[in-house]
């Protein structure tokens, strides 16, 4: 697996640091390895035995799996060691950051003071309350919290963090979700040479950058709620070489005008959104798109259609990482909700996008995952 990329905005580890980190992303990975499917053996061997010899039936759906399963010592053992890694994730950075704020602060001015793109911050900007109730995958402040002008410290936190949540799957520079969908934007509409690209919900911008790389001549935008991810964004951006217009905005509405993109993206950003805010962020990326622009918003696997078991096991993030509506977003019936926003039928599907380089691990055993896509033609 190769190492995350040193860029100059990245926090630098001291060696006892990077001890406890490396650590905590190899008890992640041996989970995930080693024991995550001994769930499916105990699945498989006694608790679905035992269910249907008491109800006659095996379980129908995940809700039932997870009544049985949640009960059982090994599942409670999996899933506390799982929860304690993703609190020690945050803790373990957090340290390094906190040591490097001074220091990180100074790089980021240097590395903005003649920049080829641009940040745009609202004051008193207000983020929606699926976003500030509580703390996403359990990070610290989550991502809209900012201690102040100039501050990097969410950005950077979440820079080092994420690559070790993704244990390494997404790649050096954590841009294998961006990279992925060029790739399906490019075999699905080989004619289409963008001018404007918004990426939606963009955090630090991972997935971002390689749009601008893949796009040199195109002007690159990214929003996101988030004053302190943003700022860091724009130096780790600077700091890579790449320009690209951030801006603090609620993709529910932003403030670009009708037909304004050519095409608008998302990277797995709809399940950590609301039930009201889908159609909504649907129908604002139909606004700001020109006639035959495209939108893609990429997310994790659909629900219907897995095993109990398996979609069970795909919903640990729902019960333990706070993300509560994970499991209804991958469950809504998303092209009913792009009709909704204003797509006809015909201009809509529901694609599945391949990583450009296959996840060699993740945190339940699915072989071959795709990402589904809604697609929307304008
Ligand atoms: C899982 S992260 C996405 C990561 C990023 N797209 C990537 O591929 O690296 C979800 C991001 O979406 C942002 N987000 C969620 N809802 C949003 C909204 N309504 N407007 C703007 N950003 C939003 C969050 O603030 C967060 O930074």
């Amino acid at each position: 697996m190769p190492s995350q990329i040193q860029h100059d905005m990245l926090p630098t580890r001291t060696h006892d640091e990077a001890a406890r980190q490396d650590y905590y992303m190899d008890i992640r990975r041996h989970l995930a390895l080693n024991v995550a499917g001994g769930n499916r053996t105990l699945y498989s061997n006694v608790v679905r035995p035992a269910f249907a010899k008491a109800h006659g039936r095996d379980p129908l759906d995940r809700g039932e799996v997870r009544g049985e399963m949640t009960a059982q010592p090994y599942y409670q053992m999996y899933s506390a060691m799982q929860r304690h890694t993703q609190e020690m994730t945050w803790d373990s950075v957090i340290d390094t950051v906190e040591r490097e704020l001074p220091t990180l602060t100074a790089k980021a001015k240097q590395k903005t003071a003649a920049p080829k793109g641009t940040l745009t911050l609202t004051p008193g900007f207000q983020a929606p309350r699926y976003l500030t109730f509580y703390d996403i995958h359990l990070q610290p402040g989550g991502y809209h919290t900012t201690l102040g002008k100039d501050d990097v410290s969410a950005g950077a936190l979440y820079d080092r963090a994420t690559y070790m949540y993704t244990m390494g799957n997404l790649g050096p520079k954590t841009d294998y979700f961006g990279l992925s969908l060029i790739a399906h934007l490019k075999s699905r509409f080989p004619n289409i040479t963008p001018k404007r690209i918004l990426d939606m919900g963009c955090t630090i911008g991972h997935s971002t950058l390689p749009w601008k790389e893949a796009f040199p001549d195109a002007e690159v935008y990214g929003i996101d709620v988030g004053e302190s991810v943003l700022r860091y964004a724009h130096a780790r951006a600077e700091t890579m070489g790449v320009g690209v217009h951030f801006s603090q905005q609620n993709a529910e509405q932003t403030n670009f005008a009708d037909g304004f993109f050519d095409v608008v993206v998302s990277h797995i950003i709809m399940h950590e959104t609301s039930t009201p805010a889908v159609p909504r962020i649907f129908a604002e990326s139909r606004r700001v798109l020109r006639e035959g622009g495209v939108m893609m918003h990429m997310d994790n696997p659909r629900l219907a259609g897995m095993a109990p078991f398996d979609a069970f096991l795909a919903e640990w993030e729902v019960y333990n990482n706070n993300e509560r509506f994970g499991g209804t977003y991958r469950d809504m019936d998303i092209v009913a909700e792009g009709i909704k926003a204003g797509f006809s039928k015909g201009q809509l599907s529901l694609d599945h996008v391949s990583l450009v380089v296959p996840a060699r691990i993740m945190n339940y055993q699915t072989k071959g995952i795709q990402f589904p896509c809604l697609v929307g033609e304008k």
